[in-house]
């Protein structure tokens, strides 16, 4: 059984370095006897030499929110995976709904992106869910099911091994109103396994760990992992804050 994975996306957040090592500082400091957990921060590409120092001697690990899928060139703007590599980062965010949404990322770039990570040797984090709009439309499915069927195309039952998803539903994100019901989410997690199992073998799909991201918290962690079968949490807001984050971690893992 793999362990559970609770990663910490604080997005373009903090804005000095300083609130970047104290923040990494505190939750090193509250987390160091969590060992049936998998922590991961991913802080904004600008801080990942600090928390890198800030992390020598620790169990948590640091990863990315983006890399690119080319290595080098006239990309400007953009980082590679032997950047990010290079800086430490075990793990990197793909397909996160404000890149789709914002950014205009389609499934086909995710796809580059997340074959050129995996190449790259590092575990990714891949990011699925649906709108509001889609959600009233009842299109969880169809959505779910093209997003993975686009994203995962041509990645090996090998290379699946070093991904997870993470069903973030874009309504829950920053809402401060998560799925009120362990069933939407328990749902949801049994559909995305079985959309994978006609992907790739069960016993390559049984691996794989599936997160839930959105407004998750220290009131609501436990509630996903222990009533929705999830495997892990994306955490975003509610990692900003060490408090927090530690009381989230330490909810769902065994102390
Ligand atoms: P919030 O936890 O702030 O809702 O963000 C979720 C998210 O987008 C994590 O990737």
């Amino acid at each position: 059984m793999q362990k559970l994975l609770v990663v910490a996306n604080w997005k373009m957040n903090p804005s000095a370095i300083g609130a970047a090592q104290r923040l990494t500082k505190a939750i090193k400091k509250g987390l160091q006897r969590v060992t049936d957990t998998e922590i991961v921060l991913c802080p904004p590409h600008t801080w990942l030499s600090a928390i890198k120092e800030e992390l020598k001697k620790s169990k948590i690990k640091f990863g990315a929110q983006n890399s690119f899928w080319k290595e080098s060139g006239a990309y400007t703007g953009e980082i590679s995976v032997s950047m990010i590599k290079n800086l430490g980062c075990s793990y990197v965010i793909i397909g996160h709904s404000e890149r789709r949404q914002i950014l205009g990322e389609t499934d086909e770039i995710i796809n580059l992106k997340l074959k050129r990570a995996l190449k790259g040797g590092l575990n990714c984090i891949l990011c699925i869910g649906e709108t509001l709009e889609e959600r009233q439309e009842d299109k969880m499915a169809e959505v779910v099911t093209r997003q993975l069927q686009s994203g995962l195309k041509g990645i090996s039952p090998f290379s699946l091994s070093r991904i997870s998803i993470a069903y973030e539903p874009i309504w829950a994100i920053g809402s401060g109103t998560p799925p009120a019901s362990p069933n939407e989410i328990m749902t949801a997690g049994l559909f995305i396994r079985k959309v994978l199992t006609g992907l790739y073998s069960t016993s390559v799909v049984q691996k794989l760990r599936i997160l839930y991201g959105g407004s998750v918290a220290g009131s609501n962690a436990a509630f996903y992992i222990k009533e929705s079968g999830m495997n892990g949490l994306l955490v975003g807001g509610a990692s900003l804050n060490a408090t927090e984050f530690i009381n989230i971690v330490k909810t769902v893992s065994n102390i």
